[in-house]
């Protein structure tokens, strides 16, 4: 085997030739980290080539994934000389039908994020084109095929991984020998492209897309693959069978192929999920945790009736003879979930703490919440604050971004129009006529638009804020500028981002912080603001007293939850609770029925959310805990 990429990054997990793994894969901690050592391996291979005297031929990709390798290229190309000059690109896919100058097209995605910056010569650059002619594609494709064999064929191949297992833009049902063709793509990836394309109806039906066959012809391949939302699929292809339904599992035939990962996208994969069924383990108290609820989970059994024999069938043997029986294990597991469930979210006063998830000291506590978008807070803990408040304690919310984008343009002109029918200004005058001859593809708006689309949200937040009893002086909106674009994709993070965060910490001197813990990539508003958070906490702690006694909770946005095994506090709420919370929610009028970014998950916020907490409290109760109505889950991030 070839693989080429070093270790010395100190990977958090390496593939083991296991009965389970048939693709060679690393673990990272983190995309960033990664990233660069994909850029470094392909910058390795560009320098060789040109000490060779030849070119280099890559095989690109686009989306999420490729992009902090590309942002590591160009970085590497202005500070550290790298050049491009023997360097012939040929980009995997374009959708079809697609003009070159669409924001929306890979063309431009290219151009946007590497080609502009770096020293290729464009001739050297292929990418299928969208605009050919319906009845000159087959030639076309043909050609392509051609051109990448007479360029001497793929050098590396960088690629990612869709849900449905496609690679390039081969969908289920490819052919393992598949050459360049048009493709009809899958629902499940027109969804995933849809945000991108402001809604599905207006994502491209087909596309471009070079073949299996074309890919597995590459000397070198990468993978790359972040976040949750890709596991399920990485397992599958890791470690199912060879089948077109899952067209990625064909690169198990391919001898120098690597899977680049960050630790969520691995969390499925036997190996980081079930240890315990691939080698012995060293079991620390979490690993015991996770274990005993996997093997609960799996047997449909409450955690205090598992036997001796359910743990030694089921690969813990190694578990049973460190800790003794079954017994011992069953209660002080069971006794550790039991003390992360507390009505007291801010401590219970006067108390014995010992075995409670937060102090009872100070009795009240300051409290600032952050909440991404100006509707996370309540979605995602509308429980959890409203008894803080109602507890006495001080609490705050700051809300890091407008979310303007999220508001439609309907919504804005109804609230121009009602403006407008109280008091006509110019202003609203030309949000209307903005409005008005806005293009149904136009994503950017003017700055008066995109104002009031951020005063909708802001008003809708009072309102919600207002039904929890809090007085809108302890409301705190921060409009970081890192959201501020526009457009859906977001600018990077600042020092001036950064210093926003701490100057609210600074001032409220939290004694409890909950933030959105998505630590999931890829480069959503989520997972930057908590970046935001990480960072300010990192830069303050040496300076700033206060920051010994701040406990930090992570609550999980609208998408998933945490796992059981994962949870330090865990919040219960009565049916009436439930109701509050919903109500409180409802107030986010600009993002009820039919949200703009929807996701493929076609339940309301509203529903989802509520569904996933009677999950966590059915959840805790299939463990042998008590039987609530919902839970709201918090883990704690310790800084
Ligand atoms: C892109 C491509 C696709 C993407 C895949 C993952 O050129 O061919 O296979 O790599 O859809 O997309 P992201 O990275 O956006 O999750």
């Amino acid at each position: 085997m070839l693989y080429q990429i070093e270790t010395k990054h100190q990977p958090v997990g390496q593939f083991e030739d296991t009965r389970f793994e048939k693709i060679h894969n690393i673990i990272y901690k983190s995309s960033l980290e990664a990233s660069a050592i994909v850029a470094k391996e392909i910058a390795a291979l560009i320098k060789q080539k040109q000490k060779e005297n030849k070119n280099c031929v890559l095989g690109l990709a686009t989306g999420s994934s490729p992009i902090k390798v590309y942002e590591e290229l160009v970085r590497m190309h202005k500070e550290e000389n790298l050049s491009f000059y023997n360097v012939i690109t040929f980009n995997l896919d374009e959708y079809y039908p697609m003009e070159k100058d669409n924001v929306q097209s890979y063309f431009y995605f290219m151009h946007e994020h590497l080609f502009n910056h770096i020293d290729i010569h464009p001739e050297n650059i292929n990418i299928p084109s969208g605009s050919v002619d319906l009845d000159e594609i087959r030639q076309y494709c043909i050609d392509y095929e051609m051109k990448i064999k007479n360029a001497g064929g793929l050098d590396f191949q960088l690629l990612g991984i869709g849900r449905t297992g496609h690679i390039g833009f081969n969908e289920p049902g490819s052919h393992i020998n598949s050459g360049t063709r048009i493709i009809t793509l899958d629902h499940i990836t027109r969804v995933d492209a849809a945000p991108a394309f402001l809604g599905i109806k207006n994502v491209p039906r087909k596309a471009i897309t070079m073949g299996i066959g074309t890919v597995k012809s590459a000397k070198r391949i990468v993978l790359l693959a972040w976040g949750n939302n890709k596991s399920e699929i990485i397992k599958e292809t890791i470690e199912g069978k060879i089948s077109s339904e899952v067209p990625a599992t064909y690169l198990q035939e391919h001898n120098n192929t690597t899977f680049v990962l960050n630790q969520e996208a691995s969390a499925e994969l036997t190996r980081v999920k079930t240890p315990w069924l691939v080698k012995s383990c060293i079991w620390n108290e979490d690993l015991k945790l996770k274990a005993v609820v996997w093997l609960s989970e799996l047997l449909n059994k409450s955690i205090l009736k598992l036997t001796d024999k359910d743990y030694n069938d089921n690969g813990m043997s190694g578990l049973l003879s460190e800790e003794g029986t079954a017994y011992d294990i069953n209660i002080k597991m069971f006794n550790r979930l039991q003390s992360t469930i507390t009505g007291w979210p801010g401590g219970k006063p006067f108390s014995d703490d010992s075995n409670r998830p937060e102090r009872a000291n100070p009795a009240k506590k300051r409290v600032l919440i952050f909440s991404p978008h100006p509707d996370d807070d309540v979605i995602s803990m509308g429980g959890t604050f409203d008894r803080l408040v109602e507890q006495g304690h001080e609490v705050h919310v700051a809300y890091q971004t407008s979310g303007n984008i999220a508001v439609s343009d309907e919504e804005a002109l109804k609230f121009a129009e009602i403006s407008k029918n109280i008091k006509s200004s110019k202003e609203v005058d030309e949000i209307i006529k903005f409005l008005e001859n806005k293009k149904s593809n136009e994503i950017k708006d003017s700055i008066a638009v995109r104002n009031l689309k951020g005063l909708i949200r802001k008003s809708e937040s009072l309102a919600a804020t207002r039904f929890f009893n809090l007085p809108d002086k302890n409301v705190h909106f921060l409009n970081l500028p890192f959201y501020e674009t526009g457009t859906i994709k977001k600018g990077s993070l600042t020092q001036e981002d950064i210093d926003i965060v701490k100057s609210i910490i600074s001032e409220i001197q939290p004694h409890q912080i909950y933030a959105a813990g998505d630590l999931a990539d890829p480069h959503g508003t989520h997972k930057i603001c908590l970046d935001a958070l990480f960072i300010a906490l990192e830069q303050q702690k040496h300076e700033k007293e206060f920051l010994k006694d701040t406990w930090v909770w992570l609550y999980r946005g609208a998408w998933h939850e945490w796992e059981s095994y994962e949870i330090d506090m865990a919040v219960p709420m009565s049916p009436d609770q439930v109701l509050r919370k919903r109500h409180a929610i409802f107030y986010h009028q600009s993002q009820k029925d039919g949200v703009m970014f929807q996701g493929d998950d076609h339940r309301e916020f509203w529903v989802r959310v509520e569904d996933r907490n009677r999950l966590t409290a059915n959840r805790y109760n299939q463990l042998g805990l008590a039987d609530y109505a919902a839970i709201e889950a918090f883990k704690r991030h310790h800084f």
